[in-house]
């Protein structure tokens, strides 16, 4: 087992009913202004933007808001969001949504922070020293930013998106109430139960052996979803299927999955951003789309790793050898990314890149990994061209 340090300074309120505690657990924060942040409307029209600010009337919170965050999260709102907020002497920010929110909330608290051009971050030319507070009320099952450092955000100007990772941004508390995630199109609910899954297959797939626990939570995690997944596809209603999906979207990108690990392999979700930042596909749909043909590439530098996968996750049957069973254990991947209406190909997710257009994407992803793409295997640009044209 790898060193490790486990920071997970996030206040988790789980369950029905929680978000009318968002006032409360912001008046906690001893803030004087706060800028709800939230999306492109589905948090008006289901009335919880509403009940929100009932919750922070109550707590005698004042705030100022801004919505209109798009899924790819755009640069130019976090520029909007920073002048406002600084303008209006804001010192706490409330994210309301998904993964594209809360990424947002982050990037504008760390231009407000620290001053200067928050795109440096993203752009590795500085490190952050700070950031604003940030508070979460989750309303998809995704992208687990509400327990994250990481904030995934694009640059229209270049179609660049890119990551960016700190302890400062953590959120102080996430509300995640999984009734709220009822009203998701079943597509939305679908890619997020992708995007759990693979962060915690990223650091499933890495170097390391002798991780037993680490091992056995993941495996848990993976099957958990996997199964609550197939339920949500016909009863989006189901309360409990919801509030599985939800609680191992944060713990799948908490730090948890990766305890003891190398860190894990990663390449996929840096090959799906540039498909994001390109096409502006969904997030964990694009992962589904990539996974198999990574998986297929990398397999013989971890054919072991890969038959435990098969065996323990999707509940293969050992074939001859390792790589067989493990290639089975691929075909069951993709089978249930199929179940779940998930594609599993470039063109079943509806995009049709020009071979130029693959080349920019490996060359901008060689260049967002400092030309260390991949763990288990490393890739080189060639590679990645490989992986995204199979
Ligand atoms: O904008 P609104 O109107 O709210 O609609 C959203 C959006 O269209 C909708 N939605 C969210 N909750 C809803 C709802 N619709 C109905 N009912 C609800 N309860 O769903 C759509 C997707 O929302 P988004 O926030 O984009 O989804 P997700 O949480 O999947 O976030 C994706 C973003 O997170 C990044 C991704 O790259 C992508 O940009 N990631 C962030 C990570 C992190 N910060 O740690 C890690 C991930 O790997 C990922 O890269
Ligand atoms: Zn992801």
């Amino acid at each position: 087992m790898e060193n490790f340090t486990y920071y997970t300074p996030t206040k988790v309120v789980f369950g029905k009913g929680t978000e009318n505690q968002t006032g409360a657990l912001v008046k906690e924060q001893h803030c004087k202004k706060v800028l709800i942040h939230y999306g492109s409307g589905s948090v008006v029209r289901s009335g919880l933007l509403d009940r929100i600010k009932t919750s922070l009337d109550e707590a005698a919170v004042s705030y100022v808001e801004l919505g209109g965050v798009v899924p790819n999260p755009r640069l130019s709102l976090v520029y909007e969001g920073i002048e406002l907020c600084k303008k209006e002497n804001v010192d706490f920010i409330l994210a309301v949504g998904g993964g594209s929110v809360i990424d947002s909330a982050k990037a504008i608290g760390y231009g407000v922070y620290n001053g200067g051009d928050v795109w440096d971050f993203y752009d590795f030319k500085r490190q952050a020293e700070g950031c604003l507070p940030i508070g979460a009320v989750l309303t998809i099952a995704a992208a687990g930013s509400e327990m994250s450092g990481s904030s995934v955000i694009t640059k229209e100007d270049g179609q660049i998106k890119r990551g960016y990772s700190s302890n400062f941004s953590r959120a102080r508390f996430a509300v995640m109430n999984p009734e709220l995630t009822m009203t998701l199109p079943p597509y939305q609910t679908a890619s997020g139960c992708v995007d759990i899954l693979m962060h915690t297959m990223e650091r499933y797939f890495n170097q390391c052996d002798n991780m037993e626990l680490t091992d056995g939570i993941s495996e848990s995690l993976m099957r958990t979803v996997m199964k609550n997944a197939k339920i949500l596809k016909d009863e989006p209603a189901n309360y409990d299927a919801r509030a599985e999906v939800m609680w191992a979207g944060s713990l799948s990108h908490n730090g948890l999955t990766g305890c003891g690990t190398d860190g894990g392999d990663w390449a996929t979700h840096k090959m799906e951003h540039e498909i994001g930042g390109l096409f502006d596909v969904a997030h964990g749909a694009g992962l589904a789309a990539l996974w198999g043909s990574w998986a297929r590439f990398v397999l013989d530098a971890r054919p072991a790793r890969f038959a435990q996968f098969a065996t323990h996750v999707l509940g293969v049957t050992a074939g001859a050898d390792d790589t067989e069973t493990a290639l089975k254990g691929i075909e069951a991947m993709e089978d249930f990314y199929h179940s779940i209406n998930m594609p599993v190909s470039l063109s079943e997710l509806g995009v049709t890149p020009t071979p130029e257009q693959i080349r920019t994407m490996a060359e901008k992803c060689d260049i967002s990994t400092h030309h260390n793409a991949g763990k288990v295997k490393h890739l080189s640009v060639e590679d990645m061209v490989a992986i995204y044209t199979t």
